[in-house]
């Protein structure tokens, strides 16, 4: 038996799971867990459900399954609140999110109707596309954030949670940058009495989750809990925190691919990306300030993997461009096309043509059953504050001050991998293997 390194609390009892947007992710992700509990449908893409760990040496051939390794919550003990703007409850908004196919849904339909989402913290001024009307009123913006209080300890007191998680699916937020309001904890409640414009519904969300000790995990690429204030609140109340942006489709395989290229030393001057994709996320994104947001976080992805820094012959000149555009007859199945024009030994050019036909929140759903079991594992093992072990998950990973982030796929497994074997008292694997040959 392995020690233990790290003091990890049991998972006893029912973790509720608050979402906040209750759109085509948060659906498909219900209604996977939902489909898999009833052996309807596998949970594929989830490393928490399938995934495996080597333990030890090659030669001891050890690698049981990451959720027999780490006590996580069973997906059995999963129990489902959301806040959306609009009254629809899962049925209805996954039947409109045209993810899954109409008889999966039946199939789910009693299941997915008793989902009925809570009155929403909206503001036009950070979506201007959407229209919301089921929306919180209160006068202030600290009154906001007492009313999801509310909401919070209700949910737990009727499911009779154990422990509560909350993660962010709803719309990508205009682009915002950190503000004074942003900088402590003591200017962000004093801006949230004083309705600051800087501060957007998920930090109010982000905030009335944190002040209760509750883990939040940011989907969007919003700025939300990357900020000072939220930060130390979150360390405050011994809340994981982690973000920003699913890593899923063409940024996805912009890390898988990236690191390949860059590891042979093979040069890029270009890399071009489009996207068409018509899901409500797509007609949000439509909105230049809402855009900027997610340009940003894609944009960011490459220039620490390739590092021009280190390596400005090869990536000093690289020209990054992504395009995303909404074209409803898609919904959420996504194209994505990529055109990068690299360059090998004595600069003679080569190009990659990618193609991904994707489907964005199936890619998305499996992200955020993992994040919610393992944010839910660090909150009981003591981690508090930001989480870059789960970098894995994200485009924009948070990290530390003065860091860069790792964007690097396998760079990021490992870390997370390592980060459980750590905490189960097992060694990291290095991959350094002289012990075979000595
Ligand atoms: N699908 C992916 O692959 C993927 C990848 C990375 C990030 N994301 C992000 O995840 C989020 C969800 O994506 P989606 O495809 O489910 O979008 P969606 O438009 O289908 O769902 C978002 C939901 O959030 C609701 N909403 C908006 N503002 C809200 C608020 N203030 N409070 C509560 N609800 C609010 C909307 O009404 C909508 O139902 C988006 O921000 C998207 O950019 C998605």
């Amino acid at each position: 038996m392995t020690e233990i390194r790290t003091k990890i609390q049991k998972p006893q009892g029912k973790l509720g799971v608050m979402i906040v947007g209750l759109g085509a992710v948060s659906t498909t992700f219900v209604a996977g867990v939902l489909a898999s509990l009833r052996g309807l449908a596998r949970p594929f893409g989830s490393l928490t459900q399938m995934g495996t760990i080597r333990l030890g040496k090659r030669t001891e051939h050890k690698s049981p399954l990451v959720k027999d390794f780490v006590p996580l919550a069973n997906m059995e003990d999963l129990v489902f609140g959301a806040w959306d703007i609009f009254a629809d409850d899962a049925y209805t908004s996954a039947v409109n999110a045209g993810v899954l196919e109409k008889n999966q849904i039946e199939d789910l339909k009693e299941d997915l109707q008793v989902l009925r989402p809570w009155k929403a913290v909206f503001d036009k001024n950070y979506v201007r596309r959407l229209d919301g009307t089921h929306a919180k009123q209160a006068k202030t913006k600290w009154d906001l954030a007492q009313q999801l209080t509310e909401d919070i300890l209700r949910f737990k007191d009727e499911k009779k949670c154990d422990r509560l998680n909350m993660i962010w699916c709803a719309s990508t937020e205009a682009y915002r940058q950190p503000a004074a309001v942003h900088a402590s904890l003591e200017s962000f409640e004093k801006g949230l009495k004083e309705n600051d414009p800087n501060i957007a519904p998920s930090m109010i969300y982000a905030y009335a989750a944190l002040k209760l000790g509750i883990p939040f995990a940011n989907g969007a690429p919003n700025l939300t809990v990357d900020t000072p204030a939220l930060q130390t609140l979150a360390i405050e109340t011994a809340a994981p925190i982690s973000g920003k942006d699913f890593k899923t489709g063409q940024t996805l395989m912009k890390t898988i691919i990236a690191p390949g290229l860059r590891a042979r030393l093979l040069g890029i001057n270009g890399w071009f990306s489009s996207n068409i994709l018509g899901n409500r996320d797509g007609e949000v994104l439509d909105d230049p300030e809402n855009f900027k947001t997610k340009e940003e976080s894609k944009l960011s992805v490459l220039d620490t993997i390739l590092q021009p820094e280190l390596q400005p012959e090869l990536y000093g000149n690289l020209y990054h461009k992504v395009r995303i555009n909404y074209y409803p007859p898609r919904g959420d199945n996504k194209e994505s096309w990529d055109n990068i024009d690299l360059f090998g030994w004595l600069g003679y050019p080569m190009q990659l043509k990618i193609n991904f036909l994707c489907r964005d929140s199936i890619l998305a759903a499996p992200i955020v059953l993992d994040l919610v079991l393992l944010m839910d594992l660090a909150k009981r093992a003591g981690m508090k504050g930001v989480q870059e072990w789960l970098s894995f998950y994200y485009k924009s990973p948070m990290v530390a001050e003065g860091l860069y982030p790792e964007h690097n796929l396998f760079i990021q497994q490992m870390k997370l991998k390592n980060t459980l074997r750590h905490m189960m008292g097992e060694e990291p694997i290095t991959h350094l293997g002289t012990e075979y040959y000595e």
